[in-house]
This record gives structure tokens, sequence and C-alpha cells, in this order.
């Protein structure tokens, strides 16, 4: 269903929430919001492949729809994996468990649950995702968070993050801000509504500078940090436990 949230003049005046209204047209609202968002899920996959271990977990926090799943299946072709989806909204996880029906066959385990990842004990894992979800986190609860994801990580495992961010010159962050807008617009928002989400989505969304992200994933341990993916504001991370 296509998104129309932020059609009408006002509607931003109400902070963003991932509720019933938003879980029903997300992955129309992502894949017009997010840059290369089916490119980033489809790297997701082929990093998480790569460092899989059997029998390990793979969590993917703030699942939403579960629009991982897709793409690790193809990738795994098979060869089978756990996989867990955690998300704090019922209304996203009704959607992915709609979606994804098919995903206890074969060798693939996967299951979705409600839940806040902030509050969770995590089971042995290789790979945890993250793709889009920091963000939404207050900033004080991100770096323990960060350690908790290493402390559950096999070595050699490794933590994918995608997140919108600053840069460390305030100038260059307005030129990928406002260019980001041009991408919107180009994919069929008004400028009414990429005024009325930003306006929502102020105090809700909280980026970090690139920097400073790359700040807390080395103070929590990983060893190497690096970026596998940019588009203006929008960063892909790889950090892997030694
Ligand atoms: C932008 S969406 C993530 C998109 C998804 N990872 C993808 O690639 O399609 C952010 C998600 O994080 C979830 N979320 C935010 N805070 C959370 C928390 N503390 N615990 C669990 N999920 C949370 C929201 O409900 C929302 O579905």
């Amino acid at each position: 269903m296509k998104d129309e949230i932020f059609k009408q003049p006002g509607s931003g005046k109400k902070p963003f929430e991932f509720n019933a209204q938003v879980a029903e047209v997300f992955d129309d609202m992502v894949s017009r919001s997010i840059p290369f968002y089916n490119e980033v899920l489809r790297m997701s996959a082929e990093l998480a492949r790569t460092f899989y271990q059997a029998d390990t977990e793979i969590y993917d926090l703030g699942c939403s729809t579960g629009a991982l799943v897709p793409f690790l299946e193809r990738e795994f072709a098979g060869t089978g994996f756990y996989y867990s989806g955690i998300d704090s909204s019922d209304e996203m996880i009704i959607k992915a468990n709609l979606s994804c029906p098919r995903m206890n066959s074969g060798a693939t385990k996967a299951q979705f649950a409600v839940a806040d990842i902030t509050q969770i004990d995590y089971q042995p894992a290789s790979v945890f995702v993250a793709n889009y979800t920091f963000q939404f986190l207050k900033p004080l609860v991100r770096q323990a968070l960060l350690r908790k994801i290493f402390g559950a990580l096999t070595p050699g495992g490794c933590l994918i993050v995608s997140e919108k961010c600053l840069e460390d010159a305030a100038d260059m962050s307005r030129v990928y801000a406002d260019l980001y807008h041009t991408m919107k617009a180009r994919n069929g928002y008004s400028q009414l509504e990429i005024a009325e989400k930003r306006d929502a989505l102020e105090n809700v969304l909280i980026p970090f500078r690139v920097s400073e992200n790359l700040e807390l994933l080395g103070a929590a341990g990983f060893n190497p940090v690096s970026i596998f993916f940019k588009y203006y504001n929008f960063t892909s991370f790889i950090a892997l436990k030694p």
C-alpha cells in the first residue's frame, strides 16, 4: 500500500511512531525513503552468509516487516541458518509473520518476537543486523547495547549496522540532507510530505555522526570496523568481533 501518511498539512506535528498505520505502508515507505534499500539488504545478507557460523543465531534487531528474510534465504540457498527477528512494534511483527510464512521449512529455523532490543538476553550469535534501528534508540542506551551485542557474539562474528548519519562538518551534513530530500522528491514525495515527515521525526530519529558511530563500535571492542556502503547521509558499517 502507498505511503500517504504525511500528505496533510500538520500531519507531522505528532511524533513519528511505528504504529499500525506505518506498518501498513512500511514496505513502500522504506523503498522510497531509504537510498538503495534493497541493495543494502542484499549486501547485509551476503555479509551475514560470509560470517555466519553453524548452529548460532542471526539476530535482526528492529526487523520491522522481516524484509531481510527473503534476502537471507536466497543467500543461504538451503544451507540452513537460525534467524531471530525482534521488534518492539506488535503491528510490525504481525506483518512479518504474515509475509514470511514459509520460514520453518527445510533447514531454516526462523522466528519473530515482540521485545525491546535493549532488554533481551541474547543467545550465542555469529551475526547481528541492525539496519536503521539504532537511530531510533535513546542516545544514552546505544553504547550499552553495543557492549551487550559484543558479549553475545562468537569470536569471528559480525555486527552489521545501517544508520542515517551526520558529518563532522555541519555544512556537509546540510548538503547531504538537501540531496537526500531531492532523492525523496524523485521517488514521488511532495515537498509538503517531506517537510511533515521531517517534523514528525524531530527528536525521534536522532542521528549520530559517522565518526561517533565508529568510536562507539570501537569502544565496545569491535575491530576492525569498516564502512561497506555510503550514500550521502546514509552509512552502513560492518564491525567484527576479533
Ligand atoms: C526503520 S525500522 C528498521 C527497518 C528494518 N531493519 C529494515 O531493514 O527493513 C526501525 C524499527 O526498529 C524498531 N524499534 C525501535 N526501537 C526499538 C526497540 N527499543 N526494540 C525493538 N525494536 C525497536 C521499530 O519498531 C521499527 O520497526
